[in-house]
């Protein structure tokens, strides 16, 4: 069972020349409604891989349109949502501009998000859990569902995104210590071993000492050069990314987490893992959105 504890969010998209910067204004022609959130998204994708009844999401949303909105959708995904509460909060949102290299800027509004509590998981965990964690509800109550997981000898997935604007050294300590895979981005890797006193020379030296710093396996995924898998006694894996010409890249991150649960539950080697997930990653960029081009199970194998 692939349990997800994370956000849920209503993604507002608009296309925009130019990402502006600060103090600047540019003209959409319009927006986009989507459904997104990490964790939303990534239990998206892993349903969309692992079939019916495998996935479970855990979160908080408003007593809002928006909130039933999020919850639909991933019922209609076959994500079980029985674990994802109503708060005073409203549901999160998240403003964001996409420009035309499919590149993306996120805002998120947390609201409900922020109020998701390890209380409302299950008591106890099974050794076959496995565990999805990001970086966009509280950390303590992330970080409490990690160390049940670990108690029940169950995996953790966790993906440092966003990584938060004062990250300390003492959370990714006790981030790495309960965590069995470890998934970034090459930004997030070199930050998290600044977090910890290391200085690493790029993101594969960072890879390799985050992974034997936390006794884990860290995943770095690298855009258009694919990813890289470094285990805590050193192994290094990799697996290209399929050329794609781009059309949003956003949720790119959160299909490649959500295939990896999918494959890890499965139980297959950790190389094709990287591979399917590079595949449905590459996938999802195809479409606008961060859920709707997330691959179901045969559509992988057609960019290879
Ligand atoms: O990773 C992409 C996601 O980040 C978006 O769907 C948005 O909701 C933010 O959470």
């Amino acid at each position: 069972m692939i349990l997800v504890f994370g956000s849920l969010n209503i993604d507002l998209v608009a296309l925009v020349p130019v990402i502006p910067g600060p103090g600047r204004t540019v003209l959409a022609p319009s927006y986009q409604t989507h459904f997104g959130g990490k964790g939303a998204n990534q239990a998206v994708a892993a349903a969309r891989l692992a079939g019916s009844g495998l996935v479970r999401m855990a979160g908080r949303v408003g007593r809002d349109g928006f909130g039933d909105s999020a919850i639909e959708n991933l019922r209609a995904n076959d994500v079980d949502t029985d674990l994802v509460v109503r708060a005073d909060e409203p549901t999160g949102c998240a403003f964001i501009t996409v420009d035309h290299a499919g590149e993306n800027a996120i805002t998120v509004a947390s609201g409900a998000n922020m109020t998701a509590s390890v209380g409302d998981l299950p008591a106890r965990f099974s050794p076959d859990t496995v565990l999805v964690l990001q970086m966009e509800v509280p950390f303590a109550e992330a970080l409490e569902a990690a160390r049940r997981t670990t108690s029940a000898s169950g995996t953790v997935v966790w993906n440092l995104a966003p990584v938060p604007e004062e990250m300390t050294r003492d959370m990714v300590t006790e981030l790495l210590a309960v965590t069995d895979y470890l998934l970034v981005n090459e930004h997030e890797a070199l930050d998290a071993a600044a977090a910890i006193g290391l200085a690493p020379s790029g993101y594969e030296a960072a890879a390799a000492e985050l992974a034997e710093a936390g006794n884990l396996t860290c995943i770095v995924t690298a855009g258009a050069q694919g990813a890289l898998a470094v285990t805590a006694n050193g192994i290094r894996l990799r697996a290209p990314a399929p050329r794609i010409t781009p059309a949003d890249t956003t949720g790119a991150g959160d299909t490649f987490v959500g295939a990896f649960a999918a494959m890890l539950s499965e139980g297959v080697s950790l190389q094709r893992a990287l591979e399917v997930s590079c595949e449905a990653a590459a996938l999802k960029c195809l479409k606008a959105g961060a859920q709707t081009g997330m691959p179901k199970r045969d559509a992988i194998g057609s960019l290879a």
